[in-house]
Parts: C-alpha cells; structure tokens; sequence
C-alpha cells in the first residue's frame, strides 16, 4: 500500500516559489541576485491596519471565529461589494478564508467530482490546475494571444466549453500576464456563459485595485446580472493592502454554494484568523488613500520596466492594464546560444541561463502555460528594476 495518496501524484510544486528558492540559495552563497519572482506588494501594512489587529488583540477578540467570519468583517465585504462593485449580496452570502487561495481550493473542492471540468484561461496562475486536479476534478484550456492581450475570446471560451464544464475561472487583472478586461470583453464572455446555464463563474479579483491609467475595473456579474446567481466573486486583501502574510480572502455567491464552503472549512481549519479578520475590517472600512498611491508607485515601475524590455534585444513585451506583473517574450531568442555554450531551448532555459550569467530571477511562461515568455513582478524599487532590466539588456545581447 503506498503510504502518499494518489491525489499527490497528479500535481506539481509551485514554479514560482522554485525561483524565489533557487534566488534565495544563490544569494546565500553570496551571488548579487535581483530576484523578481514573488507576488507580493513590496510595500508594508499600512498602520491603520496594523493597530486595528493591536486593539483587537488588546480587547480579548483571540477566540475562535464563526467558521465563515466574523459578522464585522462579513458586513464590511457585503459593503464593499455595493461600494466597488455595485452587486448586492447579503452579508450571509460572503464567506471568509485563510487568503483567496483557500476560497479558490473550498469552492472547488465543495462543487468538483471526478469527471468535472474547469475552463482556464492560459496564461494562468500556477495554482488553478493544481487545485482542481487535487480537488479530483480536469483543468481544460482556453488559449489567448499576445495580439489578443492575452485575454480568452468569446470563440476561443465556446471552444473550451463541454457538457462537463462546471467551472470557468476568470483572473483580471491577471496573474502572470497583467491583463484585464474591459466591459466590452467581459460582455463577450459573458454572452457564451449564458448559452451554456451549466457553468459556473469563479472571478478572482485579487488584484482589482492595481489598474493602470483610465482603466476601469469590472467584474462579471455585475457586467451581467444573469450570472449572479452561477457566479462566485472572489477577492482579498493581500495584493491591496500589502497584507499577503496576513492571510484574509473573501468570497461572496449563492447561498447554498457559501454554506458547502463553510461545511469544508469548518472541517478544516474552523475559519480564518480572528486577528487578522479585524485587520480586515478596518482594511475594507478604513481610509483608502493608500490604495491610490500604491498604484502611481506602480504604473511607474509598469511603464520603466516595459519601456526597457522594449530596448533589450529579441525580447517583446507589452504593456498591461494591471497587477504588478509583465508576461515578455523571448520566442526571437529560441535557437541562440547563451555565454555558458547552452543553446536557448525554450523559456525555462532563457531563465536559468539569465539567472546563471545575470543573476537576475523571473519565472519561465511555461509554468503559466503559455510560452515561450516569461513573467516579471515588478513589486520592487525602481533602483532594483532599473539594474534588472539593464542586466537583461546585456544578457539578450550576449546571445550568439
Ligand atoms: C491570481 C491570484 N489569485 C489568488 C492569489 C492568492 O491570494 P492570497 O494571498 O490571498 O491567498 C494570488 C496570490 O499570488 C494570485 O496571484
């Protein structure tokens, strides 16, 4: 009998965590590395947030939550949802967890039996197939372009779709390639998904505050108030409010669908920390001028990062409308020869060969499915950015 489950053999560990790992020991061993791998604000907690945690800790509130949140911070999301979003859903529709990827992990694991499938947009979070294959159920593929902004069409969802789909998994602004959608294109989506009344929505808005320039962020129920009642909208507050350690994600959707997702986490881990749900309160209620300088922070360090890329040869890059993430290519480098003699196969080759002469860390596309490109968090300063990308300017000119 073997003693790990079968469920461990149809996943991979995380690409991006291996990068930031493999920075981490180059650097111990005294290596100058830029590592620009890991998906997080750069920026600390504000204080605000900070000491809403201090005076819960201060007033005793270190019991045990309700297992799908406490009733503050389940208000504060229903209010947020009016707010941001213009959707209504009652606070008994919104369910708290331990970061968004537990949410995303609940709801597939509460809705998934073997057989079922989920439509992914590639490129995807590394996550999303993982969790649906450990969850038992099939990730299937819906391919996007470059041309295209790296966002699935009407034509190519309707192709991905089958009676088995149950799922489709909608990420904007997206994790690895930036991308977000307009009204325009999620009207699109959203008029195949109402041809097809058996698949759900899975929104994963983590990063709706980081829109750059005059973009304006939607999500797909309310673009389409049909799909409210077959759409879980999911959100947090780590990418935001710099609270990634914190470990606070919310979702709000149908009744029945939140209280399967309670069932789970009540077997599990019996709801999300108390302390860090009062950080989130006053994350969601408090002042949100933070929010606003964050983004000029970083549609600067968008724009001198692309603008770079641009410059360094054989590489293309275009410019997202969010997140903190670029998603270049390298397709005119496969073929060339890198200093170490190790021809550029593919893009897991371009990295590790630019991580050996450059010491510069990003994560190759293939592990978000869609190659040969890579992904570039920009979570970092200027300073650093601005030594990266000159680096990667010197690296694709090396290539032989
Ligand atoms: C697209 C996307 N969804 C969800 C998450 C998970 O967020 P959390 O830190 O709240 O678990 C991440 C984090 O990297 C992400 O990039």
């Amino acid at each position: 009998m073997a003693f790990l489950a079968d469920a461990l053999s149809r996943v991979k560990p995380s690409a991006t965590i291996a990068v930031t790992q493999k920075a981490r020991e180059l650097k111990a061993k005294g290596r100058d590395v830029i590592g620009l791998g890991a998906g997080e604000p750069d920026f600390d907690t504000p204080d605000n947030i900070k000491n809403a945690a201090i005076e819960a800790i201060r007033r005793g509130e270190t019991k045990y939550p309700p297992v799908s949140g406490i009733a503050p911070l389940r208000e504060a999301i229903a209010k947020k949802f009016k707010r941001e979003n213009n959707l209504d859903y009652k606070p008994e529709q919104t369910i708290v967890g331990t970061g968004g990827k537990q949410i995303l992990f609940n709801a597939f694991m509460a809705t998934l039996n073997p057989g079922d499938e989920v439509v992914i947009p590639t490129p995807y979070w590394v996550s999303y197939p993982e969790m649906v294959l450990l969850c038992g159920g099939t990730p299937t593929f819906a391919a996007t372009t470059a041309a295209n902004g790296f966002k699935v069409t009407g034509a190519a969802l309707e192709k991905a779709i089958t009676p088995r789909t149950k799922w489709l998994v909608l990420n904007s602004p997206s994790n690895p390639s930036g991308a977000a959608y307009t009204e325009a294109e999620l009207r699109e989506i959203a008029d195949v998904l109402l041809k097809h009344p058996q698949v759900w929505v899975l929104t994963d808005d983590m990063y709706e505050h980081l829109t750059y320039g005059d973009f304006v962020f939607k999500t797909i129920a309310e673009v389409e108030p049909q799909l409210y009642s077959r759409t879980l909208t999911m959100n947090g507050v780590s990418k935001a409010y710099a609270m990634t350690g914190w470990r606070i994600g919310y979702a709000a959707g149908p009744i029945e669908l939140i209280k399967a997702m309670d069932m789970i986490q009540g077997q599990q881990t019996s709801g999300a920390c108390t302390i860090a749900q009062w950080a989130s309160v006053e994350a969601l209620n408090g002042p949100q001028d933070f929010i606003a300088k964050n983004k000029a922070i970083f549609q600067a360090r968008r724009d001198l990062v692309v603008s770079m890329l641009n410059q360094a040869r054989g590489i293309s890059c275009p410019s997202p409308e969010g997140a903190f993430y670029v998603y270049p290519s390298c397709a005119d480098l496969i073929g060339k020869k890198a200093p170490s003699g190790k021809v550029i196969d593919g893009d897991e080759t371009f990295c590790s060969e630019l991580l050996e002469a450059e010491g510069v860390a990003v994560v190759f596309g293939s592990a978000f499915g869609l190659g040969p490109n890579f992904r570039i968090s920009y979570a970092t300063s200027e300073t650093l950015l601005e030594e990266a990308c000159t680096r990667i300017q010197r690296f694709t000119a090396s290539l032989s």
